[in-house]
């Protein structure tokens, strides 16, 4: 499956322009990732595509049983080919599964998922509504501020950057990075 690909099955599950936003920002994230930890073009792509589609059925099936997210995404998109580490990285990237995270990818996906969703909800708080005005310096600020974008696990941004052995600052200096590559995309 290719980028482009991913990004079509993206638009014919979900609706939400939110959603749609916060997995494409994923999928840059990870691509980034890819680049950063010296992978070829190829998995730059595998890695690109599991972020996309990490929350496909997120939407429709928002119920955390076996019958729900994010099994329902992995059967479908096993039956499009998709290779088993993103449908292992996309199960253990939600922790309710309990699946283990032991590929880099499945590491990264977790690490990146959070982090860029609090990441466009800083933007979006902005005068300008976009990535120019986030920084290191704000989005730490923000993090700190419990009340701010609660639903966002702070211990979940914590525990990924952890286990890529990435201090938190440069983590997130990562993640804003390659989302500014991708911002017109984005719209940020
Ligand atoms: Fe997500």
């Amino acid at each position: 499956m290719t980028p482009s690909e991913a990004k079509n099955i993206l638009d014919e599950w979900v609706v939400n322009p939110n959603l749609k936003k916060h997995m494409r920002a994923v999928g840059a994230a990870m691509r980034w990732y890819a680049v950063f930890f010296g992978q070829d073009e190829s998995t730059q792509d595998r890695w690109e595509v599991a972020g996309i589609v990490h929350d496909l059925d997120w939407e429709k099936y928002p119920n955390l049983s076996a019958q729900g997210h994010p099994y329902v995404a992995v059967a479908f998109l096993k039956t499009r080919g998709l290779d088993e580490e993103s449908c292992q990285a996309i199960l253990a990237h939600a922790s309710h599964t309990g699946q283990p995270r032991q590929t880099l990818m499945a590491k990264t996906l977790f690490a990146v998922d959070e982090l860029a969703g609090f990441i466009v909800a800083v933007a979006l708080i902005k005068p300008e509504k976009n990535l120019s005005a986030v920084d290191v310096a704000s989005v730490t600020r923000r993090l700190a501020e419990k009340r701010f974008a609660a639903n966002v696990n702070r211990d979940e941004i914590i525990q990924g950057a952890a286990a890529l052995a990435i201090p938190l600052e440069e983590h997130i200096a990562h993640v804003i990075d390659a989302m500014r590559d991708y911002r017109t995309d984005l719209g940020l």
